[in-house]
């Protein structure tokens, strides 16, 4: 990367007025900026080519390749089965269509649990093999030390603590987190353990408003909210759910602000339609033959029909 590429005066410059020039290029310093002056930060997820180009073109400050993918790609009943070569296989799609956003990979469950070591070596994966610029580990101070070599393996890291649905098992189920005041302490001090560990961001899933405005008030690094209130730095929510092809009844914090399913199903079943009654394609959307050609072909055709030559087979 050159130096014109690093463009954190973009920022700076303008937090005098509390507004910011969108950045070429966002990096995570950018998005740490934009918690400083006070500017949300959007994020989504995106798992293929088309998407993840959509959604960087659109500006948005952050795409992770959540391991959601293995429900909502991969008709999965949780996130628990893909695996580091499956997320990885997304990763490097998305990789190729984004040119903006800073680029997540999410670790899957089992690629860091062993092991720090393991961890270590997974998340080099996934930025030598996937091209991610930083991953997401869920968990809270159990995680410390993962976050810290990450840190020190020049990798960048987002937590995630709150629901954490790789943690199911021991949550007996999708359930908001944080709700007793132990919790509340819990979550609090696992946030600020891992930005002391080094994380960049955190990411606060399924707990109550209050809480992630407690949290998000304690913390210096930027907050992400998906089912966290409206207080946190940033949003993100899975794309899937946007866009209602999620096929799953929606969460609460869940708005869909388009209908893919719809759109989907018309053009499906338009298609289907038509080629059942020969509606598609038509004349015009089918390739010719030169004028010569064509001519040739059909004076062999009408040969053959009179039966002047016999077919070579
Ligand atoms: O996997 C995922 O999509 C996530 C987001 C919900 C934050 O972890």
């Amino acid at each position: 990367m050159s130096i014109p590429h690093f463009r954190s005066a973009d920022f700076a410059a303008c937090s005098a007025d509390r507004k910011a020039i969108p950045p070429a290029k966002v990096t995570l310093s950018h998005l740490q900026e934009k918690k400083r002056v006070g500017q949300p930060i959007t994020a989504l997820t995106a798992y293929d080519y088309a998407t993840a180009r959509l959604v960087d073109e659109a500006g948005i400050d952050m795409i992770l390749v959540g391991d959601s993918l293995a429900m909502v790609i991969m008709g999965l009943d949780s996130t628990l089965a893909v695996t580091v070569d499956e997320m990885l296989h997304h990763t490097r799609a998305v990789r190729r269509a984004v040119r903006r956003a800073v680029l997540v990979a999410d670790m899957p469950f089992g690629s860091y649990h062993a092991s720090v070591a393991e961890g270590v070596s997974n998340a080099v994966r996934f930025v030598k093999e996937g091209g991610a610029e930083a991953v997401k580990v869920e968990g809270g101070r159990s995680r410390l030390e993962l976050v810290e070599r990450l840190v020190d393996a020049e990798i960048p890291v987002i937590g995630h603590v709150g629901l954490t649905p790789q943690a199911v098992h021991r949550m007996g189920g999708y359930a908001v987190q944080g709700k007793t005041l132990r919790a509340i302490d819990e979550l609090t001090r696992d946030s600020i353990a891992l930005e002391h560990a080094g994380a960049s961001l955190m990411v606060l899933e399924g707990i109550p408003r209050e809480v992630a405005q407690r949290i998000t008030a304690e913390l210096t690094i930027p907050t992400i909210g998906i089912g966290a209130g409206p207080d946190c730095d940033g949003q993100i929510l899975v794309f899937h759910d946007l866009v209602n092809l999620s096929f799953s009844k929606p969460a609460k914090f869940v708005r869909h602000y388009g209908d893919a399913a719809a759109l989907y199903r018309t053009a499906i079943e338009g298609y289907r339609d038509d080629v059942a009654q020969r509606a598609f394609p038509s004349d015009a959307e089918s390739y010719h033959l030169a004028t010569e050609e064509r001519l040739a072909l059909e004076k062999l055709n009408e040969e053959l029909h009179a039966g002047k030559l016999a077919v070579v087979r």
